[in-house]
C-alpha cells in the first residue's frame, strides 16, 4: 500500500511511539535543536510497512548533546556516542511492549571521501545537505518532528510535510531505485549490495541511469576497493532478510555476484530449498533455535551448498568468517561425504548416530532443507527424535553396578547408548542385563551383587 497522504505521516506510527517523539521534539525545541525522522522509516511509511524497533533521527546541530537531555525520558539508556561522527545511540523501553526502541541520532552532515571504499570524512551540513549525501531517493526523505502542548497539557506531534528534494516518494511509487549523484556507487560501493537488498526485498528496480552506472563501478573493480570486512557485513545482512534468495537472485541479474561469491549461481534448486526454510518450519521449530542469526547461518549454508569445498573454505578465509560459520560449513562438507549412505533405507540408528552426532544441528538443518526426499527425512528422524536419546543408565549408575570410572566406561556409555538407538535394549532391566553381558565378555570383574 502506497500512503498517498504525506501531510502526517508519522500518524502511522503507534500512539505511543507518537507520543515518545513528541517527547523527542519537545526536548529539542527547548534546545533550539531541528529534529527529522529520517532515511528507511520514512520510506517504510510512505510504503505502509509495519515499522521496527529502530528509529534514525537527524538532527540540525549537536546530536550527542540531545542524547544526552533525551536521557530525562522513561529508562531511556545510552548506547553508544561517536563524536567523529556526531552520532549517539539511545535505548527506551518501547512503550507497546516488552522489548527496546532504538533512537539512533545524527548530526546532519556532508561526507567526503579520500579514496574509493574509504570510511567518509564528516562535517556538519543542513537537512537539506544531508539528504543529498545519502544512497538513493527513496532513502533520502526526511519528516521534521514538531510537538505542541494538547488541551490535557500533553505533548503530541504535529502534523509535518516531507522533506523530498530529489523526488524519492515518486520513486518509491514507480518502483524506481535512483542514485543521487553520479559519483554515488564510486563514494560508497557497499551501496550497490544495498541496493540490492532493497530491490529485492520491496520489488524495485535500479533507474537505467542508475543500472549503467552501477555496471561501471563494477567495471572499474569498485568493491575490490572495500575491505572484506564491509562487505562481509553487507552479506549478512543480504541473508537476514525475509528472502535471501531474491537478494541473489537480483545480484545474479546485475552481474554482481561473481564480484562477491565466485561459483555462486541463483538457481530453481537453491531457490526452492531456501523457500523450504519458510514453508517447512517444523524441523526449525522443533530443534533449532529460530534465531535471526541461525536463519542466516542456514540461509548461508544453503546458498553455498552446491559449492566444491575449497570454494567454500576460499569464503572463510577471504572474509574471515566467525567460527560458527567456518564450523558449518565443515559440518555441511563432512555430511555430504555420507550423502548415498544416508539415502539408504533401513541405515541403522547407531550407525547414523556415528556419522551425525559430532554435528551441529544447524548443518543438519542445512542439509535436511537442501538434500533429497530421503535424505531430508533422515535427517529430520535423527534431529528431532533420535539425538537427544540416552541410556537410562548413566555413569553414576554404571559405577554402582561395579564398572570403574576410565574409559572402559566411557566405552560401555557409548555402547549402550547405540543399543538403545537400535532398540536392542528399552527397560532399565535391559541396560542392566546389556551392560553386564559387556562387562563379562570383556572378562572384567563384577561384584556378586551386581
Ligand atoms: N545510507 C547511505 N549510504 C549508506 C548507508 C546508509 O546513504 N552506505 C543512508 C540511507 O539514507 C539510509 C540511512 O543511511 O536510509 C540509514 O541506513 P540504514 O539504517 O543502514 O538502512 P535503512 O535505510 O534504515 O534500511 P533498512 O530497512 O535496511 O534498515
Amino acid at each position: 500500500m502506497f500512503v498517498e497522504q504525506t501531510q502526517h505521516l508519522t500518524g502511522a506510527l503507534s500512539q505511543a511511539v507518537q507520543h515518545l517523539l513528541a517527547q523527542v521534539a519537545a526536548v529539542a525545541a527547548q534546545h533550539q535543536l531541528p529534529v527529522w525522522l529520517v532515511g528507511g522509516v520514512v520510506r517504510d511509511l510512505l510504503l505502509g510497512l509495519p515499522i521496527d524497533r529502530d528509529l534514525d533521527l537527524a538532527v540540525e546541530g549537536d546530536a550527542i548533546a540531545l542524547a544526552g537531555q533525551l536521557l530525562q525520558l522513561s529508562g531511556a539508556h545510552l548506547v553508544a556516542s561517536h563524536p567523529p561522527f556526531g552520532t549517539a545511540t539511545l535505548q527506551l523501553p518501547h512503550p507497546d511492549d516488552d522489548g527496546m526502541l532504538t533512537l539512533d541520532l545524527a548530526r546532519t552532515r556532508v561526507e567526503t571521501y579520500a579514496h574509493v571504499g574509504a570510511l567518509p570524512t564528516v562535517a556538519p551540513a543542513s537537512m537539506q545537505a544531508d539528504l543529498a549525501r545519502r544512497d538513493f531517493s527513496i532513502n533520502a526523505m526526511a519528516c521534521r518532528l514538531q510537538a505542541a502542548r494538547t488541551a490535557a497539557g500533553d505533548w503530541a506531534l504535529q502534523p509535518a510535510t516531507l522533506l523530498d528534494p530529489f523526488n524519492g516518494r515518486a520513486d518509491l511509487q514507480a518502483s524506481v531505485l535512483q542514485v543521487l549523484h553520479k559519483r554515488s556507487f564510486a563514494d560508497d560501493p557497499t551501496r550497490i549490495l544495498r541496493g540490492v537488498r532493497l530491490a529485492a526485498r520491496l520489488g524495485l528496480r535500479f533507474a537505467n541511469k542508475s543500472a549503467v552506472l552501477l555496471q561501471q563501478a563494477l567495471q572499474d573493480g569498485m568493491l575490490g576497493a572495500v575491505s572484506p570486512e564491509r562487505l562481509r557485513t553487507e552479506l549478512y545482512l543480504a541473508l537476514s532478510e525475509p528472502a535471501p534468495e531474491r537478494v541473489l537472485e537480483q545480484a545474479d541479474r546485475l552481474d554482481l555476484t561473481p564480484h562477491l561469491l565466485a561459483g555462486v549461481r541463483w538457481s530453481d534448486v537453491l531457490a526452492a530449498r531456501c523457500l523450504r526454510v519458510r514453508t517447512e518450519p517444523d524441523l526449525l521449530v522443533a530443534c533449532l533455535d529460530r534465531s535471526e542469526h541461525t536463519l542466516a547461518l542456514l540461509y548461508a549454508g544453503l546458498i553455498t551448498y552446491d559449492l566444491p569445498a575449497q570454494e567454500r573454505r576460499w569464503l572463510v578465509q577471504h572474509y574471515r568468517l566467525a567460527n560458527d560459520c567456518a564450523s558449518l560449513f565443515e559440518d555441511i562438507i563432512r555430511v555430504q561425504g555420507y550423502r548415498e549412505q544416508l539415502a539408504q533405507p533401513g541405515l541403522a540408528n547407531s550407525t547414523l548416530d556415528a556419522i551425525l552426532r559430532p554435528v551441529n544441528s544447524v548443518a543438519l538443518g542445512v542439509v535436511h532443507y537442501a538434500e533429497s526426499q530421503s535424505v531430508g527425512t533422515t535427517i529430520a528422524h535423527y534431529l528431532g527424535e533420535l539425538r537427544q536419546l540416552n541410556p537410562i543408565l548413566d555413569g553414576h549408575a554404571l559405577q554402582q553396578l561395579g564398572v570403574a570410572p576410565g574409559p572402559q566406561l566411557g566405552a560401555l556409555l557409548r555402547g549402550l547408548r547405540a543399543a538403545r538407538l537400535d532398540g536392542l535394549v528399552v527397560s532399565r532391566t535391559d541396560e542392566e542385563t546389556w551392560v553386564s553381558e559387556q562387562v563379562h565378555a570383556n572378562n572384567s570383574t563384577l561384584p556378586e551383587q551386581a
